[in-house]
């Protein structure tokens, strides 16, 4: 096989859409072949723009956005006339913020554990374009400050005056902000002027609320200047998946009711709140990864075939799939909060012990669902979802299972039952596509083994320096929102779980905490399972060959 012309097909967008007109979770990657990284970026540098940072001293700007600038650097992805602002409330040079950014590197590069080095010269590419301006989010001087600093950068990139607006700020100052840019005139576009706003997540905490932020912001921006990040989008396997889809002939006759069985999606996290506490205790996993993340795969696996891979194509489809869910019942729905346990051989405190957590929290730190989408392709197919915190391993599957074969032919042989084909596509960590089938297992006797095809990534394709930003703001900046969520796509999400959230706020859980750390989950998920006759997989974080889990 030709390995090298078997790369996936970046999936964006060949125009570009638009014309003028907590971060701690990324595995930090940085140390690969700057060849590699180019290669999987279209050969196409995004015009001169700023990039202005808002929340500059905060953790998703160390750990992602600027590890994430570095790597487009290295691949050669970002134009010459190239600067960074960086705001936030702290009095600092910008030396000194360079050198924070730089000991946070070199911590990331220590701890990929290659031996490798900063690249010196992507680096202090990268830092000799930063400034950093100290100001508070809320006030209107601040925006007046940042006119003048933008207007000098436009000034040294001849003219050109494209500036994307990054909020990386906690989520009640998304509206302010938006609302202070428009009032200062920044988000006007021009024939040599797009202005564009990354906000990142949570986008609202309900439906009220997100249609609430998206009629707040609308009122100072179109909605080709917003783009909405769900970081899953960011991941590369997710990408794969429509490619997976459509791109093979095989796949989709098979993609319907009439072949496929139950579809599984896990997310399931070993990490525990961390210091996150104050933020989960209102938020619980329910609203932190399933109308977000979790729908991001469901979307990717149950849409229909777009028309192209045009951003307001795509999304239109996603938005299609979210309204036709099932309103989700409490009899559907089943959450839990880790109690202690043993996690990966060392003992763990419960939840309730977590720092900045009530030591009689009601939140949810696991959620599993029965999902029904009502339409032509999926109507009495369910969807199970789950997700949780401290569970035994950290995975992101889907699996697709597909009818049983008719028995009838097997009646007569020592075969008790026929395995349904599974195709797992593994998201993270150990990233690959797998289909298990039956096979005769060798000998007199008719005996059935399952065994599988795999896809492992590492296999054939060269590791990818990426803390999964890099397509994101690569693709914000050539003006591709394919990989971001639309207005009306995050509403119908949320709105696709509002009565679940009500139903939960009246009647709180009586029996937290219900799952050990360590453990697959609460008893009560493996019931939703059971009673359709169905199970769910193991959650583990290797893939393995059926042969060798038994
Ligand atoms: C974040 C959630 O959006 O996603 C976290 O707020 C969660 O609670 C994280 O841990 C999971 O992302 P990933 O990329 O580590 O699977």
């Amino acid at each position: 096989m030709d390995r090298e012309n078997s790369a996936p097909l970046p999936l964006r967008s060949s125009r570009p859409t638009t014309s003028p007109g907590e971060a701690s979770r990324a595995t930090t990657t940085l140390a690969a072949d700057p060849a590699a990284i180019a290669k999987c970026f279209p050969d196409r540098r995004p015009p001169p723009a700023v990039i202005t940072i808002f929340g500059a001293g905060g953790d998703l700007t160390k750990r992602l956005v600027v590890p994430a600038l570095y790597n487009l650097v290295r691949g050669g992805m970002l134009p010459d006339s190239f600067a960074i602002i960086g705001i936030d409330h702290n009095e600092m040079t910008t030396q000194a913020w360079c050198q924070s950014l730089t000991e946070m590197m070199q911590g990331f590069v220590r701890a990929d554990g290659r031996g490798g080095a900063i690249d010196e010269q992507a680096w202090s590419w990268l830092t000799g374009r930063m400034h950093y301006m100290q100001g508070d989010f809320t006030q209107a001087e601040t925006y007046r400050r940042l006119e003048k600093l933008l207007s000098e950068q436009f000034g040294r990139q001849g003219g050109a005056a494209n500036a994307l607006f990054y909020l990386a700020v906690a989520d009640r100052f998304f509206g302010p902000v938006i609302e202070q840019l428009g009032a200062a005139g920044l988000m006007r576009q021009s024939g040599n002027a797009w202005r564009r706003v990354i906000i990142e997540k949570p986008f609202g905490h309900d439906f009220a609320s997100a249609a609430a932020l998206n009629a707040q912001i609308l009122k100072v921006l179109t909605e080709d200047q917003i783009y909405r990040i769900d970081h899953f989008l960011g991941k590369e396997t997710v990408q794969n998946i429509l490619v997976l889809r459509f791109a093979n002939g095989i796949f989709e006759p098979l993609w319907n009711r009439d072949h496929v069985d139950h579809v599984q999606i896990t997310a399931a996290e070993t990490v525990g709140v961390e210091h996150r506490g104050r933020f989960y205790e209102t938020t619980g996993a329910l609203r932190d990864m399933v109308p977000n993340h979790l729908f991001q795969l469901l979307a990717m696996i149950a849409m229909e075939p777009p028309v192209s891979f045009d951003a307001d194509a795509v999304r239109a489809k996603k938005t299609e799939l979210f309204r036709a869910v099932h309103p989700i019942s409490p009899e559907n729905a089943v959450r839990g909060q880790y109690g202690a346990g043993v996690l990966l051989g060392k003992k763990v405190g419960d939840y309730r012990h977590e720092p900045n957590v009530s030591p009689n929290s009601g939140t949810e730190t696991y959620v599993a669902l029965k999902l029904g989408i009502d339409n032509w392709r999926w109507a009495g197919v369910p969807f199970y979802l789950r997700t949780g915190k401290r569970l035994s391993a950290r995975t992101t599957e889907i699996a697709v299972h597909f009818r049983q074969a008719p028995y009838a032919l097997f009646r007569d042989t020592p075969v008790d039952r026929l395995p349904a084909n599974i195709l797992m596509l593994r998201i993270q960590p150990d990233e690959g596509l797998s289909l298990s089938f039956s096979a005769k297992r060798p000998g007199a006797k008719i005996e059935i083994a399952g065994v599988e095809m795999d896809f492992a990534y590492r296999d054939y394709f060269a590791p990818l320096a990426s803390v999964g930003y890099e397509t994101l703001i690569y693709d914000c900046l050539i003006g591709d929102a394919t990989l971001f969520q639309r207005a009306d796509t995050v509403e119908a999400a949320w709105c696709a779980i509002q009565g679940l959230l009500d139903a939960w706020a009246r009647a709180p859980a009586d029996d937290f905490p219900n799952y050990a750390a360590g453990s697959a989950g609460p008893a009560a998920a493996d019931r939703l399972l059971t009673r359709d006759g169905h199970a769910w997989l193991p959650i583990r974080a290797e893939h393995r060959h059926p042969e060798q889990s038994t």
